[in-house]
């Protein structure tokens, strides 16, 4: 359904990056998968793409914060690739803490990495998506951008950020046939979330169970074909954000 397309997705080596990787691979999309520092995992995702998908697959390392970073990386992808149809911007961190303690550098690198790192690369991606007549830009938020939460005012704003950036992309790129779209996971099962089993609030999760990352890639892959459908956040989160 996605023969033909190039995605770019970031932070795509582990977590929800890596199963939305071979999600739209197993769709027939080629991947180029942005990592941050683990090479040898950025490889196994793109050797299981080409193996198991039969697609192209290119690693890129490069901090999405960065802006000139990214103006190269997007630079490099579409030497490789010729151009790209679809982005997910996948790369995200966590530096949780009391707002009356928060570190000012704690506030800023979870800004940076989550919400300028997204309009980093929709800067740079969208001259490509342009010339293509085509774009599909996937933000991975989080229910904690549309709820709150406490411990989280960093990556709260970042994420509900994100979804503001993703409405006004949306309004502004839909006449040039680009939609943009966000998706809220909850609680996914990830190096992020480590081990929650004692968590009080997965008691709150009306359908019982943590998120696993293919439960959000079946998002991606549902966003990546679904054509009439811009500025929408589809939440992932077993009901939690209800
Ligand atoms: P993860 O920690 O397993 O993966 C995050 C990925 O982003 C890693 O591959 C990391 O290397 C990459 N990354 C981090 N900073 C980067 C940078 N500056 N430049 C390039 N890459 C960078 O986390 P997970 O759980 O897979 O999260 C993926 C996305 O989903 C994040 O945006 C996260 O905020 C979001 N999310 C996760 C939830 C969860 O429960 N796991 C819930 C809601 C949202």
């Amino acid at each position: 359904m996605l023969k033909g397309k190039t995605a770019v997705v970031t932070g795509g080596s582990r977590g929800i990056g890596a199963a939305i990787v071979c999600k739209l691979a197993s769709m027939g999309a080629n991947a180029a998968v942005i990592y941050a520092g683990n090479a040898a995992a950025a490889e196994n995702v793109c050797e299981k793409c080409r193996q198991e998908y039969g697609v192209q697959a290119k690693a890129y390392q490069c901090n999405v914060a960065d802006f000139s970073a990214t103006k190269e990386t997007v630079a490099k992808i579409k030497a490789d690739f010729g151009t790209a149809q679809i982005l997910v911007n996948n790369a995200g961190i966590t530096r949780d803490g009391l707002l009356a303690m928060m570190k000012e550098e704690d506030f800023d690198a979870v800004l940076s990495t989550n919400l300028k790192g997204a309009f980093n690369m929709i800067r740079h991606m969208t001259g490509l998506f342009l010339r293509a007549r085509e774009g599909c830009i996937i933000n991975i938020a989080s229910v904690s951008g549309m709820m709150g939460n406490a411990g989280q005012c960093n990556y709260s704003a970042s994420k509900a950020g994100l979804i503001g950036l993703t409405k006004s992309a949306a309004k502004e790129l839909a006449s040039k046939g680009i939609r943009c779209n966000a998706i809220a996971p909850g609680f996914i099962a990830t190096d992020m979330t480590g081990n929650q089993t004692d968590n009080p609030l997965l008691r709150m999760i009306p359908l019982g169970r943590m998120g696993e990352p293919e439960d959000v890639a079946d998002a991606a892959a549902y966003l990546a074909s679904a054509e009439y459908v811009t500025g929408e956040v589809l939440r992932v989160d077993g009901g939690i954000a209800m």
